[in-house]
């Protein structure tokens, strides 16, 4: 069943009024209903329970500390990529035994604070990598877990910038080096080989890239075993893609089965990083209509949110659904471009959409709970939008709004 209500023409999520959320909190305004995240935890949990997998939540998707604790409080390991983001899951009151971390670029303090902070694994890119986590973990005395990230060449067919899994792409060990790196990891005394891993990109519709993937490092796994290296568990990567407007919702059941098929009869654990499809479209934000403007060609519904709120369509050309909290009949529907009031042309959270409101409206851009707020940033000076988790007709305020003073906190009048 939905979360979206209209209730009285009006729009509720999870049971809460957005108007009367825009009221109290103002705009531009994030909202996530828990009750969403916890349905699309489950939904990983019930597909893919033959395997019982560590979800690993990629914290890069919505960073927000009370999504973190809720999904701690479902048993949810976390995938990072920065120190800040191990920081934050442990505020958050995440266990570092189930976090694993991945990236292309960790500083020797990164790895050293994941060390301490004793992370499940390191899911290294690089033979330099390989060689940094060894000194970090010689120098610390202790033994670094880690998995090495296998680039298989599949084409996720996605958005070229976040396909990951290419050749050309920086991420990974190219799939012809993997056994020489595995060999060199084997020879570094504080090293502790315990997984593979991939990830071949994001917001997967068709799920066959990434079967094939596991294929081509089920490959490596019996290689490695004839040479003697056992690994503990096999790292399918990100999860599936999810609807914006009119993508076919990619079978999650599928998906689970074919893996299961593919595991059945190995020893090895199943991890998995998720993030997309955990809180993507458990989120809206909440834009208010200042001004309808016709220009000579075209119309625009000038909104104060903008690209620095949400730069997934201005990056990506992304479609977000956008759609009117109180939708109304008494004025003509426009074919209009819905911008914000930043000074690029650049700046539009959705294009050629026909729309009827006036000035005061509030607008709900759908999809937003991923890639969104954790996006955000301060251009033109502007604040970043306040967060609310609502639940059951119930709200909490998860995020003030940034004020002016924000801005410059660490800024030097010199
Ligand atoms: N694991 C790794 C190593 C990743 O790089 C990513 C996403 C994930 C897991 C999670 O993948 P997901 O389940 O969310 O597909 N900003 C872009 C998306 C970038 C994704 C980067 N990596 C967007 O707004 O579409």
């Amino acid at each position: 069943m939905s979360l979206f209500q209209s209730i009285d023409n009006s729009l509720h999520f999870d049971q809460v009024s957005l108007a009367q959320l825009a009221k109290t909190y103002g705009t531009p305004l994030y909202v996530y209903s828990q009750t969403a995240l916890t349905q699309a935890f489950q939904a990983y949990q019930q597909a893919f329970a033959k395997n019982q997998p560590l979800i690993c939540y990629a914290v890069k998707a919505n960073g927000n500390l009370s999504v973190l604790k809720h999904f701690a409080s479902l048993g949810s390991g976390f995938d990072i990529v920065s120190g800040g983001e191990l920081a934050r899951v442990l505020a958050a009151g995440g266990d570092a035994g189930k976090v694993i971390f991945s990236g292309v670029g960790k500083s020797a303090a990164e790895i050293q604070d994941a060390l301490q902070a004793g992370v499940l694994c390191f899911n290294v890119e690089s033979l330099p990598e390989l060689d940094r986590i060894n000194s970090v973990a010689a120098k610390m005395g202790v033994q670094a877990p880690i998995s090495l990230r296998i680039n298989p060449d599949v084409d996720a067919q996605t958005h070229p910038y976040i396909s990951t899994g290419l050749k050309e792409n920086k991420f990974g060990i190219a799939f012809v080096d993997a056994l020489q790196a595995y060999r060199h990891a084997a020879s570094l005394e504080n090293l502790q080989i315990v997984g593979i891993d991939c990830h071949i990109g994001s917001q997967l519709i068709d799920l066959s890239p990434l079967t094939e993937a596991l294929e081509r490092l089920l490959v490596l796994v019996d290689q490695l075993e004839a040479e003697g290296i056992v690994l503990q568990h096999i790292d399918i990567g990100g999860g599936v893609g999810i609807v914006y407007s009119d993508e076919t919702q990619p079978d999650l059941q599928a998906y689970a089965d074919s893996v299961a098929r593919l595991l059945e009869g190995r020893p090895q654990h199943l991890v998995m990083e998720p993030g997309r499809s955990l809180v993507g479209n458990a989120g809206v934000l909440l834009t208010q209509v200042e001004f309808v403007k016709q220009g000579e060609t075209k119309n625009f519904v000038i909104v104060d949110a903008a690209m620095n709120d949400l730069m997934r369509p201005a990056l990506y050309q992304a479609y977000h659904e956008v759609v009117a909290v109180a939708p109304r009949n008494d004025v003509e529907t426009v074919l209009a471009d819905v911008v914000g009031p930043i000074c690029e042309t650049g700046d539009f959270l959705a294009q050629n959409r026909q729309l009827a409101v006036v000035e005061g409206d509030l607008l709900a851009i759908q999809s937003a709970g991923a890639y969104a707020s954790s996006m955000a940033s301060n251009y033109n000076s502007r604040g970043k939008a306040a967060e609310i988790l609502v639940c059951e007709g119930q709200e909490t305020l998860v995020r003030r709004r940034e004020n002016v003073s924000d801005l410059w906190r660490d800024e030097i009048l010199a």
